[in-house]
């Protein structure tokens, strides 16, 4: 299959050729994932945090390199925590690695702004409402990717779809708006473009490819869910996570909707049974991010395979939705 060319602002803007980007994975997206989607022609970002220590980013960073030496980024994830990560460190880090482009998430990145763009980083911020996405926009972000309902991971708290969210942001802003959550193929790619997006984040459609790091078991776990197989956790704490479901996702949705406390489920939710299942392939041992687009998800293909079909779906998607009108004479 060939894949044609495509450009728009995005591609022009980030030095990629295709409209798509791998959102930053907690403890999925390392070199070997990043160089695949960055030798494919997309932009894919490191997840910073997966590193223990900005001197360990440094070496991922590095390691990407001796896989490709195409474009990539770096996702920073600003989470409110009691113990936070050095921030500042990892932030460093990027800017001396010389890296072009951060992914920002979770909080507001105002605060690392002006340090980027001292050093002539662009910042794509991820959100998940048009209000952030303004405050980002005002703060000075290059583009914003704006995750609906569908997503993995963090959806916000409005329940609004990407279908409704995607317009309304790009009828919004001024900036390049990204489409992310639920999208895995050319017709979501071609959707997201008709409703005004510059290109799309995927994040569990390139967890399920043949260079992500995850275990197979939670590969064809993937391939074998359906749209309807994922939960929505900590939706009391007002901090909704949508992920797997499986036994203990189902718990903590129990306990926290009969009146329990985070300190309830503080340890199923633990980080070291997320990882488990990444790594061991136990995909019950505890919680892990995956969304609604493992509905849509069939195989485990390589990235470079992935993107052709893509780019290839969306052009055969752009040439027959024209056939439908008739020019009246
Ligand atoms: C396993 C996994 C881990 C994720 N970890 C992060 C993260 O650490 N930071 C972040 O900004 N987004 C994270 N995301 C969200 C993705 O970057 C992306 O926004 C999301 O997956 C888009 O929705 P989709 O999965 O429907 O494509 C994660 C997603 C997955 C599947």
């Amino acid at each position: 299959m060939r894949a044609p060319t495509f450009r728009n602002r995005f591609t022009e803007t980030f030095g990629v050729s295709v409209p798509i980007i791998q959102g930053g994975m907690q403890w999925v997206s390392r070199a070997p994932l990043t160089a695949a989607v960055a030798e494919a022609g997309a932009l894919g970002f490191l997840g910073a945090l997966t590193q223990p220590t900005p001197d360990d980013l440094m070496r991922e960073i590095a390691r990407t390199r001796e896989l490709t030496d195409q474009p990539f980024g770096v996702n920073l994830t600003i989470l409110p925590s009691i113990n936070p990560p050095p921030y500042d460190e990892y932030r460093a880090v990027i800017i001396e690695a010389g890296i072009t482009v951060v992914e920002t998430a979770g909080s507001n990145p105002a605060s690392h702004l002006q340090f980027f763009s001292a050093a002539g980083v662009k910042v794509i911020h991820k959100c998940t409402s048009v209000r952030h996405a303004l405050s980002a926009q005002a703060a000075g972000v290059d583009a914003v990717s704006i995750d609906g309902f569908e997503c993995a991971g963090h959806p916000g708290e409005d329940d609004v779809t990407g279908l409704v969210l995607l317009p309304a942001a790009a009828d919004a802003l001024d900036i390049p708006v990204i489409a992310s959550g639920g999208f895995a193929d050319g017709r979501g790619l071609m959707a997201a473009l008709s409703l005004g997006a510059d290109a799309v984040t995927m994040g569990t459609r390139f967890m399920c490819t043949a260079e992500s790091p995850v275990h197979e078991n939670v590969k064809r776990a993937i391939v074998e869910a359906g749209e309807r197989d994922t939960e929505l956790i900590f939706r009391e704490l007002r901090n909704t996570a949508r992920v797997a479901s499986n036994g203990v996702s189902r718990r903590v949705v129990d306990i926290l909707s009969n009146g329990g406390e985070f300190a309830d489920v503080k340890d199923l939710v633990a980080g070291v049974r997320g990882r488990k299942v990444f790594e061991e392939g136990d995909v019950e041992a505890g919680i892990w991010t995956t969304g609604m687009a493992q509905g849509l998800i069939r195989d485990i293909p390589r990235v470079a395979d992935l993107i052709d079909r893509i780019m290839a779906e969306a052009a055969d998607v752009h040439a027959a939705a024209g056939s439908g009108f008739a020019v009246s004479v």
